[in-house]
């Protein structure tokens, strides 16, 4: 298991085991767009173009993150930590692991969707430096917009 430098969490590759409980979490993190357990099956066996990450403390499962490696364009298919652990620096770490593992696979820039009144993420994405390069307007249920934030991993300021 690979120790998150910093921060008391080990992150590991997600596993087939893991799913059911992943599938538990989602709906508290992500509500009417939670992933079901099939849709992480589907996920899963998508690799080694996708590619999940699970974080662990003694508590268990503290959050996870996943890519689309898609040559020369990495996607992020999401990213979260449990409630209990917010602002302790783990959503950073896992979203540094992601730009190395983009980075690793070639890829030249990382992508992602936020939903517009999602603070926490576009603060995080914004502190990694992350830049608005598309709006979809009403993308989402409810009509709100969906931002796509690109970053380039050429430029050496890339994890
Ligand atoms: C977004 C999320 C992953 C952030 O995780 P986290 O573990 O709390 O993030 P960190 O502790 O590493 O915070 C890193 C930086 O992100 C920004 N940030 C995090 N939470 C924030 C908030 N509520 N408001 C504003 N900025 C925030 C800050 O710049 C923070 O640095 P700081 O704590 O030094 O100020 C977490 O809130 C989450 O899982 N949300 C639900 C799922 C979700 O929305 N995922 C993203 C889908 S696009």
């Amino acid at each position: 298991m690979t120790a998150v430098t910093g921060t008391p969490f080990a992150l590991r590759e997600v596993r087939w085991q893991d799913l059911a409980e992943l599938a538990d979490h989602e709906s508290e993190l992500f509500g009417s767009e939670a992933w079901s357990v099939q849709s992480w099956w589907g996920e899963l066996a998508g690799r080694p173009r996708r590619e999940y990450l699970l974080a662990e403390d003694a508590e268990g499962i503290a959050g996870y993150a996943g890519l689309d490696h898609g040559g020369d364009v990495s996607d992020v298919m999401t990213i979260a930590t449990l409630p209990r652990t917010r602002r302790t620096g783990l959503g950073r770490r896992l979203l540094d692991e992601l730009v190395t593992r983009s980075r690793a696979a070639g890829a030249e820039r990382l992508l992602l969707e936020v939903r517009e009144d999602n603070a926490a993420a576009r603060g995080l994405y914004a502190a990694r430096g992350f830049t608005l390069v598309q709006t979809r307007r009403g993308y989402y249920p409810g009509g709100v917009d969906a931002l796509v934030l690109a970053l380039d991993l050429t430029t050496k300021d890339a994890a």
